[in-house]
């Protein structure tokens, strides 16, 4: 898969592999797909029950992801007797943060132990949370406080190799786009008044597109020929400073013709996504406490962790589930109803009496390839040498981001993400060992950032989603939403239903599994309400 240097391509590796779904809601977001109202979310609540004289029904769930967590979360509001089995020794299943002393062997057999410093902290999994999603809405009911994540930030770097004459160039976002900006104002603004667009715009259209892109792209009049001769917007060489110390801007601009080679402009939709758009925010933290705050909120008591679910029987009346208890023992446990919310590549793989239609779509979703790094330093040299306080900087390298930590700012130490990648870079990595990917990481990084990014590294923990055990994948791409397989799993199979985010147009995101939680919860609660 290819690196995902735009928006575009980013969404091939999220949700395209995500299937429709991304793709369907950004064209949403768009204009260009209906709009889809579902009614908001009521959660069940103990009235409920207690007006109409029905009994509470037990619920077993399988998975304290946020998908099992939510549902617990949510049925417990009504008085249900929910049990989660959970086959880590942690809530939160994808959602993980990993600080110094956690402890992981992939199915590799790779184990490592990550020796980072206390406070320092990498988000292995989910990072960024958009305003608009339902996870910060559960941030605010559970509080969990958040602040922002820089999902953007002008002074990151591009860096593109076999480009032309900017290759193996950091190029600072803000010259980036002041160029490409420039550039492209001029030719349209050269276009429009040489009447290459009469057909489209009446003259008083064309003075106001002119006057915008005088201004979009910081070019000169019509005197000047609408030249784009760089600006300040590039940067400083020597920054203003105090007297006479007017600074020495960063010109002139890259050479047209070089800074369309470079590729850089194709970055710059990324952050346009309605998914992906500043501001984006982050539990105070890590990611962790939305799971830890779940899990506080259903009780640790209603959660057996350390079970690994063997099988699953629906009984008709019922449904039984055995599980590897302490030690490895065998333990069944039963309930009324089952909410599943093991992912979709490893459920198909547990001995179940599901029907053959629910477990071949279970088959038909495809696992997705995902890796990161947290190196850490001693030094915040990106923010004391590059003035870079968060943000990405973008690469065509196989290590495709790196990530300057949104918290910690002035601190003494910090975590960089040395790459946080998709698809055949992610299989690259993960191919190697935790020493041998560090070692890769920092060779690509020290291209950007130079030697320091070697010398002053302290540790590092890297993930490799699909050899994870419990996940086997980032998340997952449906070939197709209409095929009948997508919809099979959005209906309980007898006395078991599915939840997850592979189950909802947000693949990808908490708030995918989150609003799947709710779904079935809504589903099940009317169920059993009118049963
Ligand atoms: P899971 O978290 O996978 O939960 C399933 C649970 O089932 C797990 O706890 C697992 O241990 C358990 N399980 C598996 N097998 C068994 C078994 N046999 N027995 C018992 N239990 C079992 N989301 C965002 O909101 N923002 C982001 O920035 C973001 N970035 C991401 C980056 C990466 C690298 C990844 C991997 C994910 C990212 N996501 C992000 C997506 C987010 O992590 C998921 O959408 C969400 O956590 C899925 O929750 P879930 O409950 O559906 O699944
Ligand atoms: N939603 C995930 C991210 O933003 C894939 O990185």
């Amino acid at each position: 898969m290819a690196i995902p240097q735009t928006r575009r391509q980013f969404l091939q590796a999220v949700g395209v592999t995500g299937g429709a779904g991304v793709l369907y809601s950004t064209m949403g977001a768009l204009g260009l797909a209906p709009a889809h109202a579902s009614p908001p979310f009521r959660a069940p609540r103990e009235s409920d029950f207690t007006l109409t004289g029905r009994a509470h029904r037990s619920v077993l769930i399988l998975g304290a992801g946020i998908a099992g967590l939510a549902t617990a979360y949510e049925l417990r509001k009504a008085g249900y007797k929910v049990r989660i089995l959970e086959a880590r020794k942690r809530p939160g299943g994808r959602n993980w943060t990993v600080r110094g002393g956690t402890v992981e062997t992939d199915l590799d057999g790779h184990t490592q132990r990550a020796r980072y410093a206390k406070g320092q902290y990498l988000n292995a999994g989910p990072a960024r949370i958009a305003q608009h999603m339902v996870t910060l809405d559960y941030c605010r009911e559970l509080g969990v406080p958040i602040e922002m994540f820089g999902n953007q930030n002008a002074d990151g770097y591009y860096y593109n190799e076999g480009v032309g004459a900017l290759s193996a160039t950091p190029i600072r976002h803000r010259t980036a786009k002041a160029d490409v900006y420039g550039y492209v104002s001029e030719l349209l603004a050269k276009a429009t008044d040489q009447g290459a667009l009469d057909g489209q715009l009446t003259s008083d259209d064309k003075e106001r597109l002119l006057a915008f892109l005088r201004n979009f792209g910081s070019i000169g009049g019509r005197a000047d020929g609408w030249k784009y001769t760089g600006s300040t917007r590039r940067g400083y060489l020597v920054d203003p400073g105090a007297g006479t110390e007017a600074g020495t801007p960063n010109l002139p601009p890259y050479a047209l013709s070089d800074v369309l080679a470079s590729g850089v402009g194709q970055y710059f939709s990324f952050e346009f996504g309605w998914d992906q758009a500043m501001l984006m925010f982050q539990p105070v933290g890590g990611m962790d406490r939305i799971a830890y705050a779940l899990e506080d909120a259903v009780g640790g008591e209603r959660i057996t962790y350390g079970a690994e679910v063997r099988s699953i029987t629906d009984k008709g009346s019922g449904v039984e589930v055995v599980y590897t208890g302490p030690g490895g023992r065998l333990s069944v446990a039963s309930a009324d109803f089952c909410v599943c919310t093991i992912p979709p590549q490893v459920l198909v793989k547990i001995p179940s009496n599901l029907t053959p239609a629910v477990k071949d779509a279970l088959a038909y979703a495809q696992p997705v390839s995902t890796g990161k790094i947290g190196l850490q330093y001693g030094r915040r040299w990106w923010e004391e040498d590059d003035k870079i306080y968060s943000g990405i900087t973008n690469t065509n390298l196989d290590l495709s981001t790196i990530w300057y930590p949104s918290y910690g700012y002035h601190g003494a130490k910090g975590i960089v993400v040395g790459y946080y990648n998709f698809g055949g870079n992610a299989d690259a990595y993960s191919a190697l060992t935790p020493a041998e990917r560090q070692a890769r990481a920092i060779e690509q990084g020290v291209k950007i950032h130079g030697e320091k990014y070697r010398t002053e590294l302290e540790t590092a923990f890297s993930v490799a989603w699909r050899r994870t055990r419990y996940s086997e994948g980032g998340w997952v791409s449906w070939p197709s939403r209409t095929s009948g397989h997508y919809g099979r799993l959005l209906e309980p199979d007898g006395n078991v239903y599915f939840a997850g985010d592979h189950l909802s147009y947000y693949i990808a995101w908490q708030a995918g599994a989150f609003e799947s939680a709710r779904k079935v919860v809504t589903d099940l609660h009317t169920r059993v309400l009118s049963s």
